[in-house]
């Protein structure tokens, strides 16, 4: 059992769920090693699609490319859902981008603020991370099973939660608009969100989703990137988002153009877009 505002978190969450599908059945922490782990547990163990894991803090949140995740208690949102699209595992990257767009609505609508995402999936105010999004597929003879959808949003964590090195590219909504966030009201709008850019990949696929992605993404267009990817090393301009989702850019010293389905995205010359000066 966790301190009453935890579970008052947990309790206000469901009486604002709006979704028909995700949230459904919604597992609530006061504190867990980390959601994805937990929830791709349940999975395995036959979950259905739309389970939900939340906790207030994560001993051992995890971040893309073997990093951690840090999840301080009382102040962010530590979120896992479940989902079992009849699709091919290929398309799971997809998720990524729905899941960024998910949140940055939900920035806009909750918070007023303008998100800037960052491909693939990282959401930015004010040029700061506030938000990373881990997708985990698990597979059988090659088949999709089920993916583990991981979202954590920095919503109120104050200064002192980030260690110094990494305060000039992480932040929280509220550091960045100088107002507290609902926890469970963003909780209740971010599952919303998500549940209807899903169906709508469902039905039509990634080109549904394109617009909304590439509306918050509009800032990277023409700008100077270094992508860490698995091939190597891309130094380059950015061109857009190919059908699928994958960056294009054209590359620095051959002005040949590449496609890249994977990686880390550092802006040359340091972020600026919708940084105050
Ligand atoms: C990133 O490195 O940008 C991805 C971070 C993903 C963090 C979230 S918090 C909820 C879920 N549980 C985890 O352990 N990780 C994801």
């Amino acid at each position: 059992m966790g301190d009453p505002a935890d579970q008052s978190f947990a309790t206000t969450l469901t009486q604002q769920l709006q979704t028909r599908l995700l949230g459904t059945p919604l597992h609530f922490f006061p504190t867990i090693d980390s959601t994805n782990t937990y929830a791709a547990r349940l999975a395995r163990d036959g979950a259905p699609e739309g389970t939900a894991v939340i906790a207030d803090s994560q001993s051992g949140g995890k971040g893309r490319l073997g990093r951690s995740w840090i999840s301080p208690p009382g102040v962010n949102l530590y979120l896992s859902v479940i989902l079992r699209p009849p699709v091919p595992a290929a398309t799971v990257p997809h998720l990524n981008l729905l899941a960024a767009v998910a949140v940055a609505d939900t920035i806009v609508q909750v918070c007023g603020l303008t998100p800037a995402i960052k491909w693939p999936n990282d959401v930015l105010v004010g040029g700061k991370k506030v938000c990373g999004i881990l997708a985990e597929m698990q597979t059988e003879a090659s088949a999709l099973r089920s993916v583990v959808l991981g979202i954590g949003v920095n919503l109120n964590a104050p200064l002192s939660a980030f260690p110094e090195e990494l305060r000039d590219k992480a932040s929280s909504l509220f550091l960045s608009g100088g107002r507290l966030v609902d926890r469970p009201a963003f909780a209740a709008d971010l599952l919303t969100h998500l549940e209807k850019l899903y169906v709508l990949w469902l039905e039509q696929g990634f080109r549904a989703l394109r617009p909304a992605w590439e509306h918050h993404a509009a800032w990277m267009i023409g700008t100077q990137v270094t992508v860490a990817a698995p091939e190597g090393t891309v130094v380059g301009t950015v061109l857009g988002l190919d059908s699928d989702g994958a960056l294009l850019l054209q590359e620095g010293n051959s002005g040949t153009s590449r496609r890249l389905l994977a990686g880390d995205v550092t802006v040359v010359g340091g972020y600026t877009h919708g940084v105050r000066s």
